[in-house]
């Protein structure tokens, strides 16, 4: 398996392609994860994975996820490998329920041997779903032979985990929601990502690693307890729609202040919703508010820098690519035991050569 960890320019009409039309056999892709500006948070529909709220994410060039799926005979089971560990329970379901979407459209009964690779913690709100199910859209639509374009791999990869539609692309990506009464086929149709338009911004995320452990509840559990019992779910989700256009204006712009102003909201009213579910779902943790005041701090000193959390206590700090550094200091300062590493705009999913032939 060959593996370019190396960040390829970001351009916004960048797309993930799956090559050829014929049964591969074997593929191997890579993804990165993305951190969400505006987040999705609840479901309309479980099971096509149709979010109540559209979400606008930036794509990371670090932490990045390799799979490789190589089809074996129609018998037997799929067998799905993480970092070389058998993968069981919930999250192979999760696989092989990804897996028979795929052989249904391409109408194989073939099993499959999934092995992944992934850079960034599991389970552990570093958004490795999203990474994770945006390698996999792509390596198993090839193996398979299904011929998608980039809109159609990002449907297919929401099916897997909501976030990883967005991962399909490099840069800044808008996953539509869709109409929220539309029937099945049109609803399934119509939730796609794709690439934002973005003015002249360098920016970074400093991603403030609080925690690595795996989360205590799964973020597609906290997400539909929040929607069935919070009271504060419905203002966040239409507060949302209002957030969205402010960030979309701020991107055309330019403006990072606007960006990360924009992007901090949304990001603590999520987290409001949360805290009034019943029972609280609550992911943040002493060293996260700790960073939570050094970015304040930050922002004191003339410093523009905004955070954002999500279904884990680490907190991701957006500021200018030139203050990346300083920022990064000034969080190993507040939290010493925090890890603490610097992204930027990342690239696309893609295939990896040597493989799909
Ligand atoms: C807080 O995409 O992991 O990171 O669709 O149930 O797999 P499922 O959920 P997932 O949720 C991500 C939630 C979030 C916000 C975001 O990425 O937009």
């Amino acid at each position: 398996m060959r593996v370019d960890h190396g960040a390829a320019p970001v351009r916004a009409h960048e797309r993930a392609t799956t090559g050829t039309a014929r049964v591969a056999g074997s593929a191997t892709a890579v993804a990165h994860p993305n951190i969400a500006l505006i987040k999705y948070w609840g479901k309309r529909d479980e099971r096509l994975v149709l979010p109540r709220t559209d979400s606008l994410s930036m794509t990371l060039d670090i932490f990045p996820t390799i799979t490789q799926v190589r089809l074996g005979a129609e018998t037997g089971q799929d067998t799905v490998t993480l970092d070389g560990a058998a993968v069981t329970g919930e999250a192979l379901r999760r696989v092989v329920a990804f897996l028979d979407l795929v052989r249904e459209q391409a109408a194989s009964l073939r099993r499959a041997v999934v092995d992944t690779e992934n850079t960034v913690p599991t389970g552990a709100g570093l958004a490795s779903s999203a990474s994770g199910f945006a390698a996999l859209a792509v390596a198993a639509a090839t193996a398979y032979g299904l011929d998608l374009d980039a809109r159609a791999l990002s449907r297919l990869a929401r099916r897997g985990s909501g976030s990883a539609a967005r991962s399909l692309f490099g840069g800044f990506a808008l996953w539509h929601a869709g109409p929220a009464d539309a029937p099945a086929p049109a609803a399934d149709l119509a939730s796609y990502a794709e690439p934002v338009p973005v003015a002249e911004l360098d920016p970074a995320l400093v991603v403030a690693v609080v925690d690595a452990g795996p989360k205590p509840v799964s973020s597609r559990a906290a997400m539909r307890r929040t929607v069935d019992t919070s009271p504060l779910y419905e203002p966040w989700a239409r507060s949302s729609a209002d957030d969205l256009a402010a960030m979309r204006t701020a991107l055309r712009r330019g403006d990072l202040d606007a960006v990360g102003e924009t992007a901090e909201r949304n990001a603590l009213g999520m987290h409001a919703t949360m805290l009034a579910a019943r029972p609280a779902v609550r992911y943040l943790a002493p060293a996260s508010l700790t960073v939570l005041d050094a970015v304040l701090r930050l922002r004191q000193d003339g410093i523009p820098a905004y955070a954002t959390m999500d279904a884990g206590p680490n907190v991701k700090v957006l500021c200018r690519r030139t203050d990346a550094g300083r920022v990064a200091a000034a969080v190993r300062d507040a939290a010493p035991d925090t890890a603490v590493h610097i992204a930027g705009p990342g690239p696309g999913a893609r295939l990896l050569d040597g493989d799909a032939r």
